[in-house]
């Protein structure tokens, strides 16, 4: 399910966050700094060739970030595995329908795009990851 609840203005990581996992914790503060970089765009000069290249960094690096922490959830037998890389998968798919051309009539509008994506990477963590944190740490305890 796509989250629109309301999420901080800024993401800041903290420790009640950590995976357990330094790769996976270090991927979850760089995703923050680019969102923060993307919400600071959006106030500064939204539809800018400036905003398209962050947003493209947010899609690049949150591929590369889905793949380590699925192989994770894969290499530990997670169980909420499936249920996890659907939404790995529909952000995926959402993110890639935002039009960023915005010289063309049908982009859309950044704000829009900033909540979205501020939004999604905000609740799937304190939800999804978190729930797989758990899991680790009870691994981890065993
Ligand atoms: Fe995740
Ligand atoms: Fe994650």
């Amino acid at each position: 399910m796509i989250k629109t609840l309301v999420a901080p203005e800024v993401l800041e990581w903290t420790n009640s966050l950590t995976l357990y996992n330094d790769k996976l914790d270090e991927q979850h503060k760089e995703l923050f700094d680019l969102i923060n970089q993307i919400i600071t765009q959006e106030r500064i000069e939204p539809m800018s060739e400036d905003f398209a290249i962050i947003l493209s960094k947010i899609s690049d690096y949150g591929l590369e970030h889905f793949k380590t922490e699925e192989k994770l959830m894969q290499d530990l037998n997670y169980p909420h595995l499936d249920k996890h890389r659907k939404e790995h998968r529909e952000y995926l798919y959402h993110v890639a329908l935002f039009n960023t051309n915005f010289k063309s009539k049908n982009y859309t509008e950044p704000a829009k795009v900033v909540k979205f994506v501020k939004g999604w990477w905000y609740w799937h963590i304190m939800m999804q990851d978190l729930d797989l944190a758990n899991y680790i740490r009870e691994k981890l305890i065993d």
